[in-house]
């Protein structure tokens, strides 16, 4: 495979970009990308299993979202949302809190991306109960504001030389539907009602913030009892239970909101990435009483919820809402869970767990130990991703050894096929020991 030119573009991209903006896996120079395919500076088209982490969920330049753009640009690209009103916005606003879970009447507050969203939710639970503490998750990643990134708990590097964070934020086991459901019946609040009665005064907490699916920590869906129970907790004392929906909103799961699937009604929910349709934007939305307790200018960007980024969210929007894109999303997820599970079964020592919901799939690569117990595999799943990779398939992993499915929800079934083909063909080669050491030179993800 041809890698000068990007080679080049990262040598060039060392000199003067700050080491810790990349999360690098290979280097691959976007030149272009269009619907579910990814082109780089040395020509090599990749088959897109990464969607720009979840934030295209319908794909690189979707021809609907590009028109609706440009005659936005025709009409004004941005004027700020802070002094001014725009029909961009307003609907836009409109539509997200029409689909609130439940028909909740809801308010939003709009921002530039998915960090200061967490952000937000933080001021508004403040300032709506009048207490002062959160409770997140270990393993969650909520972004890199200061915030946010005080709200995160999945690697030292996000902490390491940065604090004093955020004050009163507390975190605790995140129970996954990788445990059992007597042992998430029996502990998952344990920590929680521990702190309660020892140094954490529940009528001194704002809000629980949650990531219905954590992502990054490597795609595992909240276990049901579990986000029942804390929901639960939540309604006991108050406290504000809030969807943290970065990740895995906008149909990323196949229902609107992740949430959705555990049947219960959250008090806010956060969004970013796809929520701008490929353009930055994030926002908080809530009961409108919650929303109503902050005056201006508390929370608001000169940027934040422009013209551009709500045109092409409105667009996304109006595609989402339609059967036909509901029924195909249908189709295609069963697709992706079958070519998976044929995966798993061709390699049962490599594949240790398939989980997700819809189309936010992990999967997890183990490997055999001589006591014949299997553990996480990060180097397989480096040397299988990079495999991926040099065969013309873009995917990368979270967690240890989780590897990253969250491919266009439009995929089409040809490329999704074809994806899954070159993931066997780097499974094959990898226990064949096709895939040399040299490989892992690379490896600088998570
Ligand atoms: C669950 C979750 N929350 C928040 C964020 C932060 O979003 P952004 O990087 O757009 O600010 C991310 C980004 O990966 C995320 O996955």
């Amino acid at each position: 495979m041809k890698q000068m030119a990007c080679q080049e573009w990262v040598n060039r991209d060392a000199e003067v970009v700050a080491t810790c903006q990349h999360l690098s896996y290979f280097p691959l120079v976007v030149e272009s990308a269009q619907g579910d395919i990814v082109t780089d500076k040395d020509g090599n088209r990749f088959i897109d299993f990464l969607t720009s982490a979840s934030s295209l969920n319908l794909g690189s330049c979707h021809p609907e979202i590009m028109s609706a753009v440009q005659e936005q640009f025709q009409k004004c690209t941005q004027y700020t949302p802070a002094y001014t009103y725009n029909e961009a916005t307003i609907t836009y606003a409109e539509n997200l809190v029409s689909v609130y879970p439940g028909g909740v009447k809801a308010k939003i507050a709009f921002g530039n991306c998915g960090s200061d969203a967490n952000d937000c939710a933080v001021k508004f639970a403040r300032a709506y109960t009048g207490r002062k503490k959160i409770i997140t998750f270990l393993n969650s990643y909520h972004g890199n504001t200061y915030g946010s990134c005080s709200m995160t708990a999945c690697t030292p590097r996000m902490r390491e030389k940065m604090g004093p964070f955020l004050p009163e934020i507390y975190h605790f086991p995140y129970f996954g539907i990788n445990l059992p459901d007597e042992q998430v019946e029996r502990d998952c609040l344990q920590a929680i009602e521990n702190a309660f009665s020892m140094y954490l005064s529940p009528e001194e907490v704002a809000a629980v913030v949650i990531e219905p699916i954590q992502g990054d920590g490597g795609i595992l869906p909240a276990h049901p009892i579990f986000i029942r129970k804390l929901y639960d907790l939540c309604q006991k004392y108050h406290i504000l239970f809030i969807s943290e929906e970065v990740q895995q909103g906008f149909y990323r799961t196949g229902k609107f909101f992740a949430i959705e699937h555990y049947g219960v009604i959250p008090d806010g929910i956060i969004m970013g990435k796809s929520i701008g349709g490929g353009f930055p934007l994030g926002a908080f939305m809530a009961r409108a009483d919650i929303m109503d307790s902050l005056p201006a200018p508390a929370h608001l960007f000169t940027l934040g919820g422009n013209q551009v980024s709500c045109a092409a969210g409105n667009a996304l929007f109006t595609i989402l809402q339609r059967r036909a894109f509901q029924e195909q999303l249908a189709r295609t997820i069963k697709l992706l869970w079958e070519e998976a599970g044929q995966l798993q079964r061709k390699h049962p020592d490599v594949v240790g767990f398939v989980r997700g919901i819809g189309m936010s799939m992990g999967i997890g690569i183990v490997k055999k130990t001589d006591t014949g117990e299997y553990r996480a595999d990060p180097e397989g799943t480096y040397k299988i991703l990079y495999r991926a990779y040099e065969n013309h398939l873009l995917i990368i992993n979270v967690g240890a050894n989780v590897l990253r499915v969250q491919p266009p929800l439009n995929i089409s079934d040809d490329h999704l096929r074809k994806g899954f083909a070159i993931l066997d063909q780097a499974m094959t080669d990898f226990e064949k020991g096709d895939i040399p050491d040299a490989v892992l030179a690379g490896k600088k993800g998570w």
